[in-house]
């Protein structure tokens, strides 16, 4: 475009800049307020900005792609947008993949069974509303939590919502804030007879001493199940027979991290690095594309309402087969 009044096209190139910029200054200003996040002084304030408008590009790119069909799901600003990716990977995970492994019981999948095409445990009541581990690497607190909720709601008929805390402080094979894995804490819950409900002990984001008492317990286990590795067709007849699934997975990547809705495929997803446990509660197919339906536990405002659909039968993608377990009542 060719400006003949001399002086003209800089004016322009100058308002669409702060355009730009107020546009930007905006996002941050709405995130900082929606998210009440306050940090400690202006230095720090700039440089969380910098990662801010770093992430807001890389959505808007990634979100062009998805906007072209190329790409099965959206990312987008979430209270997480202010963190660099190994921030995020140090807080908000927490699966144990180093600590002592143990073995359970052999999960034997049901003969002639016919899957099928879809299940979703919430509109059958087995699944309790999305919770937040915060900033404690606790997921498998969550993982272990949800399994056991959903498999007293099979064998009472009753939702009972259970206690984390109870499992980050009193877990004594598991590390706290620090690491975990949901079969561990399925075998503590046997060893002290049950685990008690969130309401009477509920979640304080950091670990503190054990304050069990059996008169809360809500629910119990006698063990725990063990699916085998990485066999995504056994995870599917267990989530339709049993029901929710703790598994453990991949989480790493940045687009984990901003995920907003749509089948979350990463190809370059690891099926070992499983920082991170969650739960599966159905699976289904979208537009052609086969999905895990899974429970994180990083609140509602995350992802499609606290949920995200995950790629299935795709090589056991992310790892989500890789480590399958459910308690045992
Ligand atoms: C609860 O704990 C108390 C004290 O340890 C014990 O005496 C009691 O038998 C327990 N009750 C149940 C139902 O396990
Ligand atoms: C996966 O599990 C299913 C159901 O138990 C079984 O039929 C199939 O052979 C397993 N696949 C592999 C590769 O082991």
């Amino acid at each position: 475009m060719s400006i003949k009044v001399p002086g003209y096209g800089l004016v322009l190139l100058a308002v669409s800049q702060a355009t730009y910029f107020d546009e930007e200054f905006l996002d941050w200003s709405y995130f900082k307020l929606f998210n009440e996040k306050k940090y400690q002084d202006e230095t720090v304030d700039a440089v969380r900005f910098e990662i801010f408008k770093e992430n807001r590009q890389y959505i808007a790119q990634h979100n062009r792609k998805w906007e072209n069909g190329e790409v099965s799901f959206r990312i987008d600003i979430n209270e997480y947008a202010d963190l660099l990716n190994h921030e995020f990977n140090e807080m908000r995970n927490g699966n144990d993949q180093n600590g002592r492994s143990i073995k359970g019981s052999t999960f034997i999948p049901p003969m002639g069974f016919t899957l099928p095409e879809n299940i979703d445990w919430r509109s059958l009541g087995a699944v309790t509303p999305v919770k937040n581990q915060k900033y404690c690497d606790s997921c498998w607190a969550f993982a272990a939590a949800g399994a056991l909720e959903g498999q007293h709601f099979r064998h009472t008929g009753n939702l009972v919502s259970l206690s984390e805390q109870n499992l980050l402080d009193c877990s004594v094979s598991n590390n706290g804030c620090k690491s975990g894995l949901a079969s561990r804490a399925f075998l503590d819950i046997k060893k002290e007879g049950g685990i008690a409900t969130e309401s009477s002990y509920s979640y304080e984001a950091t670990q503190k001493l054990c304050r069990l008492n059996n008169a809360t317990f809500g629910a119990s286990d006698t063990g725990f199940v063990q699916l085998e590795f990485g066999n995504e067709t056994q995870l599917a007849i267990a989530v339709a027979t049993v029901g929710p699934i703790a598994v453990s997975l991949d989480s790493s990547s940045i687009l984990f991290h901003l995920y907003h809705s749509g089948i979350y495929d990463n190809p370059l997803c690891s099926d070992t690095n499983l920082i991170h446990a969650a739960l599966v509660v159905g699976y289904g197919t979208e537009k052609g594309i086969d999905y895990w339906l899974v429970k994180n536990s990083w609140g509602e405002h995350w992802g499609e309402n606290g949920y995200i659909k995950m790629r299935r039968n795709a090589g056991n993608q992310c790892g989500i087969a890789t480590k399958a377990v459910y308690p045992l009542l």
